[in-house]
Order: structure tokens, then C-alpha cells, then sequence
């Protein structure tokens, strides 16, 4: 349910932080990774080594922090998450957040973040239901976070009400409608192709490359994030079936193109497979044998033949052609120029061109410096990991379908 989403949770200071453990174990047993910072209330109800232990993680609890500001930097908290989580929040926290008050790591992280926050507030009925508290409750919402909970019942101080912070499987479900209400790919069919595919020659040998499906993968699984509903059309590599992606294994370009065909008609594809550009004209029934007596000493001579463009295919206009379609460019020179040549000759909308020269490391490695080219312009991203380029990847993609309805929407 919460498939690759990195959660920022900060805890406060009420008595429902004892429950945060098990927000935390059930968040991350939906699919999540958790970042805990704590307030210095929090730490009297619940231990960092507790959360750190639980989450995998080291926990942040202080603004001015040398280490931990020389390691993360307290805006990178943010900036690495899909969404900040307070829970437990109390009034205090609340009327921080309403007042703009940066007093701490807690309260300093959500009045920087640009990142979507949900709250759930936990407190006595009477300080709830306090006008001060409404009143930034309100403020709040209007400023877009968004509420979860609380709930009615007994309280820890014996009163009864509303008020008591929401049951952790009732926050992670709260989350999981979050993310799938604001999933921009949504309802949108996507096509990735990736890895290698592989040729063969006989019946035990074949030509392929060094691809390890490693980007291809990412991007599979960025935009099944983002609510796509993907299939991932894949030659062979060594990495585990991404868990909410219909999953096509294929050796040759053949296998691959017809894969792809048919999973059409779709509303995106990026290929980011490397595909061989030639195969043997005639597989060998047999397998070759060494036979000096022969012309040539025995060493046989292969004819290519070239095999089909599954890029160029989904470019071509027609009623099956995706909305978008992305490509790549592994060049070894001249990059761009390359990849603006490869965006023309093969009508596609964008390509990721990408520098794939041994000393890269870019095939196989776990990171990749992409620049977006299109008809356009040009983005040159950073050096990053192959998932934080996929995760671009896929928002860039989610901004195009949103520009896309927004437009529709006017010309109605
Ligand atoms: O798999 P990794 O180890 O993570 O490495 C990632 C990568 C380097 C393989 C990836 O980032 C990448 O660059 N993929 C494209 C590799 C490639 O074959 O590039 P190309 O420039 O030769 O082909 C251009 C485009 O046409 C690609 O989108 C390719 O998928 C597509 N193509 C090529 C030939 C063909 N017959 N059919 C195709 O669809």
C-alpha cells in the first residue's frame, strides 16, 4: 500500500508517542521507509534507541547538531521524503505549526518542508476541543495538512472524548488513501522496457550486453508509485520481481517487441532496455563446432541482421501510440548531439540521454547522470542513484499528465 514512500516521522511530546513503535513497524510492513525525529517531550515517552531500533534508522532529535548536520542536514530530512507524519500531535505542536514557530528540529522541519503533511493530533478532550486549538486546526487544514484522527475514548488522563491519537493501523491506512488520492499516474497504463536482451548464436551461445535492468527496474517501480499500472517487459537480469508490476521476462528483442505489443495499448512507455541493434541471421540448430579441417580454420563467420526498433515502433502516430513515450540514449561521445539525433530518427517525445563510457559505470552501476532532452529544451540532472533518477523520471512524467487534464480542463 505504501510501496517505496519514504515517511519523515516526527514525534512529539504526548503519552500516545509509546504507540509510535507500531506506527512505525506496521508503516514499514506496508512498504514504507521511516526517518523518525523526535521533540525533546517525545524522548520522555519513548526512547530514540527504541525508534532507531525499529525503523532501521538514526533517529534526529537536535537542530543544532553538529554530526548530524555535517552527515544529513536538517532541510535534507525533508527533501528526502515523499511526506512528513506527525503523530503524535499535541496542541503544542499544533499551534506552533499554525503560528509559524521554528523552535526545534520538529517544528523548524515543517515550517521549511515543501512536502505534504498529515497530522494526528493527541490530547486531552478539553484541550482538543479548546477554541485556540480548533482555531489552528482550521488554519492548518486550509493551509492543506491534513487531519487523521483523532478518535473518541478513554484517555490516559481518565477522562473520556475526543481526542485520543489514531489507532497506527487506522494512520498507515489514512496514508495509503493520501497517496492514492494524490497519485498523479492514477487510472494511466504504463510500458517499461529493461536489461538486456540477449541473442543467441546456437543453442548455448548468444551475444548480449552489460545491461543490469537496474534503472529499467527504478522506473518500473516509480511510476507503480506514483499509481501507474505498470508492466515491465525485462530481458535477463539478477534483481528480485518488483512487488504491484506485471513482470514480462523475454530473452530477444523479437520476444521483447512482441511483449510489448502486447501490452498496448498503453498511455506511457520508456524504453530504457538495452536492446541488441542486430542478431544472428540464422540461429545454429546445433551448436557450433571447432572444426580445423574447414576453410578458416574452423572459425565460422556470423551474419547480422538487424533487429526491430521497439522505440521507434511505439513513436510511430497511430491509435495504439502512447501519449508519451521516453527513450534513452547510451552514448559514448558526444552525448547530446547523439541523443538529439536519436529523439528525431526515432519520434519519440523525450530521451534520457545518459553517458554510458566504462569509467561511468553507468552500465550496471547504482547511479547515473541523465539529461532530459526533448523538442523543447534540454534538463541536465545531477549525478544521482539510478532510483532518484527514476523517481524524477517519474514526476516529470506526473506533471505532464497533470498539465495535460489542467489543459483539457481550460479548453472545455
Ligand atoms: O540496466 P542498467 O545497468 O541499469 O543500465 C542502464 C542503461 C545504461 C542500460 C540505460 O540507462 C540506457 O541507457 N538504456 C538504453 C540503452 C540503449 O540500448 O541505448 P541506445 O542508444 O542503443 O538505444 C536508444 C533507444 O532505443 C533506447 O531507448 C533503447 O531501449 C531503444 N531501442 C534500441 C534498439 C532497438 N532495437 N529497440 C529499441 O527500442
Amino acid at each position: 500500500m505504501l510501496n517505496g514512500k519514504r515517511v519523515l516521522l516526527i514525534v512529539t511530546g504526548g503519552i500516545a508517542a509509546y504507540k509510535t513503535p507500531e506506527l512505525v513497524r506496521q508503516l514499514i510492513k506496508a512498504g514504507a521507509s521511516v526517518r523518525c525525529v523526535m521533540t525533546k517531550g517525545a524522548e520522555q515517552f519513548v526512547t530514540p534507541l527504541t525508534l532507531s531500533s525499529v525503523s532501521g534508522d538514526k533517529v534526529y532529535t537536535d537542530i543544532f547538531s553538529l554530526t548530524d548536520e555535517h552527515e544529513m542536514g536538517h532541510i535534507n530530512l525533508s527533501r528526502e521524503a515523499d511526506v512528513l507524519l506527525v503523530a503524535p500531535a499535541t496542541a503544542n505542536t499544533l499551534a506552533k505549526m499554525a503560528h509559524g514557530i521554528a523552535d526545534d528540529l520538529a517544528t523548524t522541519l515543517l515550517l521549511a518542508t515543501d512536502k505534504p503533511v498529515l497530522v494526528a493530533p493527541a490530547m486531552n478532550v478539553r484541550m482538543w476541543e479548546h477554541d485556540a486549538t480548533q482555531d489552528n486546526v482550521e488554519l492548518l487544514k486550509a493551509r492543506h495538512v491534513t487531519m487523521i484522527g483523532p478518535d473518541e475514548g478513554d484517555m490516559a488522563c481518565g477522562e473520556w472524548g475526543e481526542g485520543r491519537m489514531s489507532e497506527p493501523a487506522d494512520i498507515v491506512a489514512s496514508l495509503g488513501a493520501f497517496f492514492d488520492a494524490h497519485a498523479p499516474l492514477k487510472g494511466r497504463k504504463a510500458i517499461v522496457t529493461s536489461g538486456p536482451t540477449v541473442e543467441p548464436i546456437d543453442p548455448v551461445r548468444f551475444i548480449a550486453n552489460r545491461s543490469s535492468g537496474k534503472q529499467g527496474h527504478a522506473i518500473a517501480e516509480a511510476l507503480r508509485d506514483m499509481g501507474a499500472d505498470v508492466t515491465l517487459v525485462s530481458g535477463p537480469v539478477n534483481l528480485p520481481a518488483p512487488s504491484g508490476v506485471n513482470l514480462i521476462n523475454i530473452e530477444t528483442a523479437r520476444d521483447m517487441k512482441a511483449a510489448v505489443d502486447a501490452a498496448l495499448p498503453a498511455d506511457i512507455a520508456v524504453c530504457a532496455a538495452a536492446v541488441a541493434d542486430w542478431r544472428v541471421d540464422s540461429e545454429a540448430d546445433q551448436k557450433l563446432k571447432k572444426d580445423n579441417s574447414k576453410d578458416n580454420g574452423g572459425i565460422p563467420t556470423l551474419t547480422m541482421v538487424e533487429n526491430p526498433d521497439i522505440l521507434a515502433g511505439l513513436s510511430q502516430p497511430g491509435p495504439n501510440r502512447p501519449a508519451l513515450v521516453v527513450g534513452f540514449a547510451a552514448e559514448t561521445e558526444t552525448v547530446i548531439e547523439h541523443a538529439r539525433a536519436k529523439l528525431a530518427k526515432k519520434g519519440c517525445d523525450w530521451i534520457c540521454a545518459n553517458d554510458v563510457s566504462p569509467e561511468t559505470g553507468t552500465f550496471g552501476g547504482d547511479a547515473n547522470t541523465v539529461h532530459l532532452v526533448s523538442r523543447t529544451g534540454i534538463e541536465n540532472w545531477p549525478n544521482q542513484s539510478k532510483r532518484a533518477v527514476a523517481r524524477q523520471l517519474a514526476e516529470r512524467i506526473g506533471n505532464y499528465f497533470t498539465d495535460l487534464n489542467t489543459s483539457d480542463q481550460v479548453e472545455c
